[in-house]
C-alpha cells in the first residue's frame, strides 16, 4: 500500500502587492526584494480568511480528484495561522464541504506542515484506518507580520493548496523528516499576549522575528541531506527525479540546494516570484501549479521537501 496524491487545487487572495507597491509604504525596492529573494509580487488577504481560501482549494482538489465529500475520511490543515485557535480551519472545512464522516485536525510544522499532513496520511493509511484523505497546507502570514519590519514582511504571502490522497497501489515512496527544536527561535512568532491582570509582566514580541543567515544556512544543509535519505531509501538517483518541489521561501536556497545536489535548476519549478513565501501553503500551491500547467505525467518521480519554523523538516519521493 502506498499514499498517492489523485488531486491537487488551490487558492490565492485577490490582492496583488507587488515590490514597487511596498516600496510605497517602507524603506525598500524591487531591486533589494527581488534580487535577494525572487520574490515579485505575493498576495495578500482582504476579506479572505484561512478558511475560505483552504474551503476553495479543497474543493477544486475533490473535484480534480474526482473525489465526493462523503468519501474523505480524514481532513488535515497545517497552518500557523488559522482564523481560530478553535475550532479548528480543518473542522471549518469539513463543515463547509459536507465531509459529515470525516476526521479533521489541524498540525503546526511551519512550512514542514503540509509534509507532515502527508505523512500522518500515510501513516493512517498504512494501518488500515482511513483510505482518503483531504490535506492542506493554508497561510494567512500577512496577520502574523510585524509591518515595521522590512527584513520580514516582504518575503511572505497568503493562500492555501489542497491534495487529495487515497491508499493505492503506487505514489509515495518514500519519506524523511525531523525537528530541531533546539534552534526554534530563529524563526519564530509569539501566540497571544496573556492578559491575565496577575501577570506582573506582559510577554511581548507578539510578531514574526527571523534570523534570516541561520534560516539560509540551516535550509541549505538540511535539505539536500534530506532529499539524498529519501532517494537512498526508495533506491532512486537525482538524476531518476523528474521534478523537485521545494517549499518556496527564497530563490538562492532553491539555487544552493539545486547546485549541491548537482542538478539543473529547470528541475526545480517555482511559484516564489508571483507568491512569495506562504509557509505550509507552498509545496500544495506550487504541486497544483505544476498539475494544471501539465507538467505532471503518470509515473513521474517528484521530490517535495518542506523546510522551517521549529524548526522542521520533511522530503518525499513520489511517483505521480
Ligand atoms: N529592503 C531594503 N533593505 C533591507 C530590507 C528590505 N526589505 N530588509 C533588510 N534590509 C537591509 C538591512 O537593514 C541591512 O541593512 P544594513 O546593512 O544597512 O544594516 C541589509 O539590508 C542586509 O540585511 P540582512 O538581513 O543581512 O540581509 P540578507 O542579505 O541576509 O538577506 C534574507 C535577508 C533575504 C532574508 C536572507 O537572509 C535570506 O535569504 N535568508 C533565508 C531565509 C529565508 O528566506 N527565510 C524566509 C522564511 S523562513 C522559511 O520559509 C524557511
Amino acid at each position: 500500500m502506498r499514499t498517492r496524491i489523485i488531486g491537487t487545487g488551490s487558492c490565492l487572495p485577490e490582492t496583488v502587492v507587488t515590490n514597487d507597491d511596498l516600496s510605497k509604504i517602507m524603506d525598500t525596492s524591487d531591486e533589494w526584494i527581488s534580487s535577494r529573494t525572487g520574490i515579485r509580487e505575493r498576495r495578500l488577504v482582504k476579506e479572505e480568511t484561512t478558511a475560505s481560501m483552504s474551503i476553495k482549494a479543497s474543493m477544486r482538489a475533490m473535484e480534480n480528484a474526482g473525489v465526493s465529500a462523503d468519501e474523505i475520511d480524514l481532513i488535515i490543515v497545517a497552518t500557523i495561522t488559522g482564523d481560530y485557535v478553535t475550532p479548528s480551519t480543518s473542522c471549518e472545512i469539513q463543515a463547509a464541504i459536507g465531509a459529515d464522516r470525516a476526521v479533521a485536525f489541524d498540525i503546526n510544522a511551519a512550512c514542514s506542515g503540509f509534509m507532515f499532513a502527508l505523512h500522518i496520511a500515510d501513516a493512517y493509511f498504512k494501518s488500515g484506518i482511513y483510505k482518503t484523505a483531504l490535506i492542506l497546507g493554508a497561510e494567512t502570514l500577512s496577520r502574523i507580520m510585524d509591518w515595521n519590519d522590512r527584513s520580514t514582511c516582504v518575503l511572505f504571502g497568503d493562500g492555501a493548496g489542497a491534495a487529495v490522497v487515497r491508499a493505492d497501489e503506487t505514489g509515495l515512496l518514500a519519506y524523511d523528516q525531523g525537528s530541531d527544536g533546539a534552534r526554534g527561535k530563529v524563526l519564530a512568532c509569539r501566540n497571544r499576549k496573556n492578559n491575565n491582570p496577575l501577570v506582573k509582566k506582559p510577554m511581548d514580541m507578539e510578531y514574526t522575528s527571523m534570523d534570516g543567515q541561520e534560516v539560509y544556512k540551516f535550509a541549505v544543509t538540511t535539505v539536500p541531506s534530506s532529499i539524498k535519505r529519501v532517494l537512498d531509501e526508495a533506491g532512486l538517483k537525482v538524476e531518476d527525479i523528474d521534478y523537485f518541489a521545494l517549499h518556496q521561501a527564497n530563490i538562492r536556497i532553491i539555487q544552493s540546494v539545486a547546485k549541491r545536489l548537482k542538478v539543473s535548476e529547470d528541475k526545480f519549478p517555482t511559484s516564489l516570484d508571483h507568491c512569495g513565501n506562504i509557509s505550509a501553503a507552498s509545496v500544495p500551491i506550487l504541486l497544483d501549479e505544476m498539475n494544471r500547467n501539465g507538467l505532471l505525467k503518470p509515473g513521474m518521480k517528484i521530490v517535495l521537501s518542506g523546510f522551517g519554523g521549529g524548526l522542521t523538516w520533511g522530503s518525499a519521493v513520489l511517483e505521480w
